[in-house]
């Protein structure tokens, strides 16, 4: 743990521009980690479904890669980004703590679901848990597509 942290810091130094430019821009950041999201709940979503043949390990592998992306939410939601192309409420500044507990939430419930999958119908019903952590905080933050 310690090791990995010490290289990742040394590594963040290295590439010093490229880490500025995105730390300035935390809007486009969260917003292809919520692409990257949309994209394993797909994967989910067809295996569950049983239009993509089932297999354990890929649904473990999508539901970590959720649970890593919203580890990263409460960061890329900082103080004064809900300024520009966003989609995000300004509520959520105004309720930070409730809407982090939710990201919080949501790395939880990926979490605990990879333990349980063992056919379609278990991630049935891992994928309906997990994702109604999406919606549910995107009907107070995000705005609708109108
Ligand atoms: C803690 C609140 C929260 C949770 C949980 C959450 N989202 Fe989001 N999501 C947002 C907000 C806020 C935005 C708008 C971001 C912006 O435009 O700056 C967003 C935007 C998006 C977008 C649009 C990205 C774009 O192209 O602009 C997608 C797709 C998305 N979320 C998918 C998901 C999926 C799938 C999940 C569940 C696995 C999820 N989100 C969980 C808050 C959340």
């Amino acid at each position: 743990m310690r090791k990995t942290t010490v290289v990742s810091a040394s590594v963040l130094m290295l590439s010093g521009l490229g880490v500025l430019a995105q730390q300035s821009d935390p809007i486009r950041q969260r917003q292809n980690l919520m692409k990257n999201n949309q994209e394993q709940m797909r994967a989910l979503t067809g295996m569950a479904r049983g239009q993509a043949p089932f297999n354990a390990a890929t649904a473990q592998a999508a539901l970590q890669r959720i649970e890593q992306n919203a580890r990263q939410v409460p960061a890329l939601f900082p103080t004064g980004s809900q300024q520009g192309k966003t989609d995000a409420l300004p509520v959520i500044w105004e309720r930070k703590a409730d809407f982090d507990a939710r990201a919080v939430k949501l790395e939880q419930d990926a979490k605990t679901a990879q333990t349980g999958i063992t056919d379609q119908a278990s991630l049935q019903a891992a994928v309906q848990r997990v994702g109604q952590n999406c919606g549910g905080c995107h009907e107070t933050y995000r705005r609708k597509e109108s």
